[in-house]
């Protein structure tokens, strides 16, 4: 053993690794994929984590052993140094292993993510919001057929695998979002407030069951097969029928919200937009959905470039000077 094998002495939580930093800790990994750089060189594509955050990291070599051991999900001991590639930290890995007795005890909640916000105070809130602003007795009765059954899932739960809201809670704060900016909008243009607030709470319910994170972040059977569209509407469909006498009318208008909400068919909704309140919630969904794309390359960016690399959700490069 030479000097640049001894491992680092203490832990080094991913939440605060910055860029030159040697690392030799111990880190989930989330994610693995093996890909091709440009020249066709295969590499592997990892995300690491623990309870303080995630990264990306690079395997370069010795792609077919590591491909071999590595499960997502699982735990390891991983050196490398931290790098700055356009813009965004990564680890590149030169070395990882499984655990071996001599690393110590790692215990499961340590690699949990949790939000990075108070969500049982976002979630209170959200009820109260929709206890302030709905009337109808069959939308009541919903909303607590829905907060009993996916209020746990809800704190917890993924906004998107990627791109926005890809983080624990990040379904939450989306919808919160949607229910504020609904509660802004619908006075101003005389719209349906308590459609738009249930078909909000509704229109991404179906990624709880599009994609897991437990073991491995991944697409689940039916969110490859359906797309969270359809299980939304599934949800409500199924919530729906434990709800007497729920009407017919209210019940499709529902329905339409949550199957047009993506706005255009070539983005996977089935209906476009027919109702004044549906247009309204494509394009607050739109909204909310970009602006956090842009805090969260704001918050990502590299402090001292004026331009971020380009963003195909957004077709540009954006301003990173605030
Ligand atoms: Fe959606
Ligand atoms: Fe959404």
């Amino acid at each position: 053993m030479n000097l640049f094998d001894k491992g680092k002495s203490g832990p080094q939580p991913v939440g605060g690794l910055q860029a030159g930093a040697n690392v030799d800790w111990v880190y989930r990994v989330q994610e693995i994929q093996r890909k091709k750089t440009y020249k066709g060189t295969d590499y592997l594509d990892l995300t690491v984590m623990d309870k303080s955050g995630k990264m990306p990291a690079k395997i370069w070599d010795n792609i077919d052993h590591y491909h071999g051991l590595i499960k997502a999900g699982e735990i390891y001991r991983i050196s490398g140094e931290v790098r700055e590639y356009k813009g965004n930290l990564q680890l590149s890995v030169s070395r990882l292993r499984r655990l071996e007795a001599g690393d110590g005890d790692f215990p499961a909640e340590d690699f949990e993510e949790s939000p990075p916000f108070d969500s049982q105070a976002l979630m209170d809130d959200l009820a109260a919001l929709l206890d302030a602003n709905l009337s109808d007795p069959h939308l009541r009765r919903l909303v607590e057929l829905f907060q009993a059954e996916f209020g746990p899932v809800f704190r917890q739960a993924y906004g998107a695998m990627k791109i926005h809201h890809a983080f624990a809670g990040g379904l939450l704060q989306h919808t919160h979002s949607l229910l504020k900016l609904i509660l802004a909008v619908a006075p101003l243009y005389d719209l349906d407030r308590e459609l738009l607030l249930v078909g909000a709470l509704f229109h991404d319910i179906g990624k709880t069951a599009e994609f897991r994170t437990q073991p491995a972040l991944e697409s689940t059977l039916a969110g490859g097969l359906l797309g969270h569209l359809v299980i939304s509407l599934e949800i409500f469909l199924e919530m729906k029928k434990r709800v007497p006498d729920f009407p017919e009318p209210l019940s499709l208008r529902i329905q339409h919200l949550i199957v047009s909400h993506h706005g255009e068919k070539e983005f996977g909704s089935p209906e476009v937009p027919k109702t004044r309140e549906a247009y309204v919630l494509h394009l607050l969904d739109l909204l909310d959905s970009r602006l956090s794309i842009f805090s969260e390359q704001l918050k990502a960016g590299d402090a001292q470039k004026l331009f971020s690399e380009f963003i195909p959700a957004l077709g540009t490069r954006i301003l990173l000077e605030k």
